[in-house]
């Protein structure tokens, strides 16, 4: 399947992230020497970034399962009893989204992952009794976009916590490379250039344009990715020379028409533009303000002069 095959399977073939990857890699190395499991770790950053494929990479180098999941999907802390104990010894069970996890389902997480224990309560008020069922050593791995939406309890029992990272123009290159190749499409060096710079620093991304790439360049052009092939194909996309797409741009021309540039809150932005304030503040906003599109200050989100640069705008204020 070229799906699963656009995912590296080792640490080694895995692009980026360098902090994450060689910190896992000691982590991985000396677990495997202790023939202990692997610590619980904790992947937090920007959608799109890796934290699914580098928990599918632990597990790999591990040599065990993966279980995967996600927080909205487990409602009753007995769902969550019944996967734990279902697990083998050193298993890794990959959580994704873990800051939805309610709130019965994330203390049964304590003892688990504490001490390899759950705490099961059998029958009913006077005779409701308490008994402690023994489970596999795991390892769990969370996910998530937001580290502070994390209860402090939750967050202390990831022994590994790793900051997941936008991705260079240069790593995004490689990437878009090794995927053409497992698409089987030719692409040149200022194709895949032109791509990885619109792909706001996101593998995701890049791999879904890459695809849509593909398409034209098949129908429209002779199957060979270019520069004028992807810039044709991604102007036609609504996906600008920074990657930015209309939402981006949308919140961007908001804090500038409505709101005079900012400061401005990041809800009464989301709310005018009629998107979730999480949505905005753990998908967009962090690739505006690592691009120096959207200053964050004290009295709230301020756009930028680069921002007003790119699209060729004049900021009043300044002038
Ligand atoms: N495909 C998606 N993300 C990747 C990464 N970080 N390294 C290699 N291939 C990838």
């Amino acid at each position: 399947k070229i799906e699963s095959t656009l995912r590296p399977q080792l640490l080694d073939d895995y692009i980026g992230q360098t902090k994450a990857k060689e910190n896992l890699k000691v982590y991985i190395e000396a677990a495997k020497q202790r023939k202990e499991s692997l610590d619980h770790v904790l992947f937090y950053g920007p959608p799109g970034l890796g934290k699914t494929t580098l928990a599918g990479i632990i597990a790999n180098e591990m040599s065990v399962n993966i279980k995967v999941t996600s927080g909205p999907a487990i409602e009753k802390p007995g769902e969550m009893a019944a996967i734990l104990n279902n697990l083998q010894e050193g298993d890794v069970l990959f959580v994704d989204e873990i800051h939805r996890l309610n709130r019965q389902v994330e203390e049964l997480l304590y003892p688990a992952m504490e001490d390899y224990a759950i705490d099961i309560v059998i029958g009913k008020g006077a005779s409701a009794k308490s008994i402690r069922l023994d489970l596999p050593k795991f390892t769990l791995v969370g996910a998530t976009t937001r580290a502070g939406m994390l209860t402090p309890p939750l967050r202390d029992r990831f022994g590994v916590v790793n900051r997941l990272e936008f991705y260079t123009v240069e790593e995004l290159k490689v990437i878009i490379c090794r995927s053409a190749n497992v698409f089987q499409v030719k692409i040149d060096e200022e194709g895949a250039l032109e791509l990885a710079r619109r792909s706001r620093g996101t593998p995701r991304l890049a791999n879904r344009l890459l695809k849509r790439v593909r398409d034209f360049a098949q129908v429209k052009y002779n199957g060979y990715i270019t520069k004028e092939v992807a810039d044709f194909a991604l102007d036609l996309l609504e996906v600008d020379k920074l990657g930015l797409d209309n939402t981006d741009r949308e919140i961007l021309f908001t804090m500038i028409e409505k709101f005079g540039g900012g400061p401005v809150g990041i809800e009464t932005v989301a709310t005018t533009i009629g998107e979730d304030t999480g949505t905005i503040e753990e998908v967009y906003e962090p690739y505006l303000v690592q691009n120096g599109l959207i200053l964050r200050t004290p009295r709230g989100r301020v756009v930028s002069e680069l921002a007003y640069k790119h699209f060729g705008l004049c900021q009043e204020k300044l002038v």
